[in-house]
């Protein structure tokens, strides 16, 4: 049934009168697997050594550790599993694990959180941004050989929102260049490309387990791979490994910058539980989706999100276009509207080369470093314009439902549906605000 109570922002009763519950994965298995770690006393068994201590610990951590690991191996059918304390800590690991050197170029999309490009800048190496898809919002394929120069060593492709990007062509690119592919698929665990897991048919893939993330650890993150080296080297970058590689006959030391980007016991422990829920947890997000999708559908003004074929979706987040030419209304007033109503949505997505470390090249201290300095060579533009699709989306069209923020139980779902029929029956109440 629509709401046609008076909008709450011209002072009428909003749809939700207190904010929507956290989503919240966990049950007694979180609690009894993160109480048995800490009865144990046992908090973490990582050792920055390649020897072996009885009781004490070692290089690959401890039991929980290294259970999470061998499970996310199966289920995500990969040969190796690196879990990290971070999913930030991972793309760091990962773009140190490819080799990148100083000075070389790795292209991403300006479409992602922050830590996908820092990780690229974390080695010394330069971002250059690609311009988006405007149906799944992952990089464009199309626009991404324009964008290589001698100095591009790898792809950062992230499967924003949930779906995956087009790993066939980003794939197929990447071996005519020789670079090296990264996946970041924080938003998109369980998601399937083809017959693989989102984030399985890159170099290295991998997953976020913070706290708004379909599982989660609080914070915590899942490296992938099927190569041994590179496995090998997430390894030692995970764990002090410039301390390792002697005793562990490693010749190529580039990047053995080690960090502790290691991830404790209990978080491991939680997550095996939150790895047994996993596709039941994905599911009913894709439920919220579908639901949200047919209660919204018929608004005018608004588009879905697109599914690609062979794809399917896990709504990390639920992306909406909004057209103002069929409504005749801006797009902030809606969203004025709709939170006025109690009803969260996000328009102000980043669009990461328009940050001020980008516009003014600032990041390793005061003069410009590492873009001004004699390792880099190349010619990296991050001018306004450069990305006209995405820039484009932000100024005028996005319109984001954070699927996984929240707790959405069906009633919530339905209020939540109401709320925006609520305004769409009152749109000519809104044309002048
Ligand atoms: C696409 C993407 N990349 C990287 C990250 C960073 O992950 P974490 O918060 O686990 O460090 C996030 C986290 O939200 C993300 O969504």
């Amino acid at each position: 049934m629509i709401n046609n109570d008076s909008l709450a922002i011209l002072g009428g009763k909003p749809t939700f009168d207190k904010p929507l519950e956290r989503y919240n994965s966990f049950g007694e298995e979180e609690l009894n697997a993160a109480n048995e770690v800490l009865r144990s006393g046992k908090l973490s068994y990582f050792l920055a050594s390649w020897n072996e201590i009885p009781n004490i610990g070692g290089f690959y951590g401890g039991p929980k550790v290294q259970l999470f690991e061998r499970l996310i191996e199966k289920h995500f059918n990969v040969k190796h599993a690196v879990t990290v304390n971070s999913w930030t800590s991972g793309l760091i690991a990962a773009v140190g694990a490819i080799g990148i050197e100083p000075g070389d170029e790795v292209i991403v999309t300006p479409w992602t959180m922050c830590a996908s490009a820092t990780a690229i800048l974390h080695w010394n190496a330069i971002p250059v941004f690609v311009d988006i898809e405007d149906e799944t919002f992952n990089i464009n394929p199309d626009k991404i050989e324009e964008k290589i120069s001698e100095y591009t060593k790898a792809i950062m492709v992230v499967d924003i929102f949930g779906q995956s990007a087009d790993m066939e062509k980003i794939n197929r690119i990447a071996k005519k260049y020789n670079l090296k592919v990264i996946s970041d698929t924080a938003q998109a665990p369980n998601a399937m490309y083809k017959n693989h897991f989102a984030g399985t048919i890159a170099d290295i893939g991998g997953f976020s387990l913070n706290f708004h993330k379909h599982i989660h650890t609080g914070e915590g993150g899942i490296l992938v791979t099927n190569d041994d080296n590179l496995a090998r080297r997430l390894q030692l970058i995970r764990n002090h490994g410039e301390t390792i590689v002697d005793d562990m006959g490693v010749d190529d030391i580039s990047n053995m910058i080690g960090y502790n980007f290691r991830l404790g016991e209990i978080e491991a422990a939680i997550g095996i539980e939150q790895l047994k829920k996993i596709d039941k947890l994905v599911e009913r997000r894709v439920e919220v989706a579908n639901k949200i999708r047919e209660g919204l559908s018929s608004l005018k003004g608004l588009r879905m999100p697109i599914l690609k074929p062979n794809c399917t979706h896990s709504y990390y987040a639920f992306p909406l276009i909004y057209d103002k030419n069929l409504t005749g209304v801006d797009r902030k007033v809606i969203y004025d509207a709709l939170k006025a109503e109690g009803i969260p949505t996000d328009i102000d997505y980043p669009n990461l080369h328009m940050l001020p470390m980008y516009q003014r090249k600032i990041a390793y201290g005061k003069k410009g470093f590492p873009w001004s300095s004699d390792i880099y060579k190349g010619n990296v533009d991050y001018s306004k314009g450069i990305c006209p699709v995405a820039e484009m989306l932000v100024a005028e069209k996005i319109m984001i439902i954070s699927i996984c923020d929240y707790e959405f139980s069906d009633k919530t779902i339905d209020m939540y549906i109401n709320g925006f029929k609520k305004i769409w029956s009152n749109l000519d109440k809104l044309k002048s605000l």
